[in-house]
């Protein structure tokens, strides 16, 4: 079967300056990621602020090439994919749709921009495929001559959706669409962007730091700390039962008094890593409060435990120890 998405050893590094110009060292932001979507399906990732998000999301949209490793985006390896057809495979909605949006351009010109940019579609075919996306979208004909400085944020960002829909991309890369929204208005765009999936067969990265959010809108979810995934596992599965302790951490995060204020950093003690320095053996293991021995010295590299990633040295059960050849952990059991 062919995947929507296809991630495959993706390393991306960038070299950090201080405000003075000196080097301070290299960030590997995307740090050895491998996963695949389905099609129709949505992966959300989550984790805390730096952990590599958006750039993993720029790789995937092909706006950042790879320090090595390979992208395929609907079967095809996206360096054989000009940006042209791109454009017509997968498309963005960004967080701040004030930003995103041309402020001296109409509503309908702004939607109707990428399909003068492929320019195969005759006007008046254009205009109604524009206008026939502003309906879906929920924008009124009268909006569409609006500037964008005329509209409320939740009606920006249905222009901005309908604007990435208007080639019928397959795939859509949501990177915190709603966080730069009224907490009011964030519930409809999701409920929007869910049916939109439904009724068009469309297949999300979606970025989020709203665990709410994630749970109502994604079909698996990848957990990424200093550049790794270190869980990914269905949706359900994950927030029945989270097996990481840094995923574990992240949800103890969100048990806040107001869940509408969505997820704050992780409470974890130690503050996030220098990400030019990472951490020997688990990257996770100074801020764990399940470390052991162990954890300093043996990265915990792809391992899978009852069908999902779990790169923790607690998920290494009798199974995948003997497949590894490796005993150094037998004594220990995952927290169930
Ligand atoms: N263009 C760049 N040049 C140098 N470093 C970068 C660049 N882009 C990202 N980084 C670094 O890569 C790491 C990951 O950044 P990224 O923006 O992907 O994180 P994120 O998870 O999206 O964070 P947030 O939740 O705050 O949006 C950070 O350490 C960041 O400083
Ligand atoms: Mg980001």
């Amino acid at each position: 079967m062919t995947h929507a998405i296809e991630v495959r050893n993706v390393y991306r590094e960038f070299q950090q300056r201080s405000s003075l110009g000196r080097a301070r060292g290299a960030v590997c932001a995307v740090d050895g990621v491998t996963f695949s979507v389905a099609a129709g399906d949505v992966l959300a990732v989550v984790g805390e602020s730096g952990c590599g998000k958006s750039t993993l999301a720029r790789l995937i949209m092909g706006l950042l090439p790879p320090s090595s490793g390979e992208i395929l985006v609907d079967g095809r390896s996206l360096v054989c994919v000009d940006r042209r057809e791109r454009a017509r495979l997968i498309q963005p909605v960004f967080q701040d749709p004030f930003s995103s949006l041309n402020p001296r351009q109409r509503v309908r010109d702004i939607v109707g921009l990428p399909l003068a940019s492929q320019g195969d579609l005759p006007k008046a075919r254009q205009s109604d495929r524009v206008m026939e996306m502003l309906a879906r979208v929920g924008i009124s004909t009268e909006m569409a001559e609006r500037l964008p400085g005329q509209l409320s944020g939740g009606q920006r960002q249905r222009v901005a959706i309908a604007r990435a829909l208007v080639l019928h991309p397959r795939i859509v890369v949501c990177d915190e669409p709603t966080s730069a929204l009224d907490v009011s208005v964030q519930a409809q765009i999701i409920n929007l962007l869910a049916e939109l999936r439904r009724e068009l067969g469309l297949t999300y990265l979606f970025i989020s730091h709203n665990l709410a959010v994630v749970e109502h809108i994604a079909t698996e979810v990848a957990v990424m700390y200093l550049g790794r995934i270190v869980e990914h596992a269905p949706t359900q599965d994950l927030f029945r039962q989270p097996m990481h302790p840094y995923t574990q951490a992240l949800f103890a995060s969100v048990l806040t008094p107001d869940p509408a204020l969505g997820v704050p950093d992780v409470a974890l003690g130690d503050a996030y890593p220098d990400p030019t320095n990472i951490p020997s053996g688990c990257r996770f293991h100074p801020r764990c409060p399940k470390a052991f021995s162990e954890c300093p010295a043996t990265e915990p590299d792809n391992i899978r435990k009852d069908g999902r990633l779990v790169e923790c040295l607690l998920a290494v059960d009798n199974q995948t120890r003997a497949d590894r050849g490796d005993g150094s952990v037998a004594h220990f059991q995952l927290d169930r």
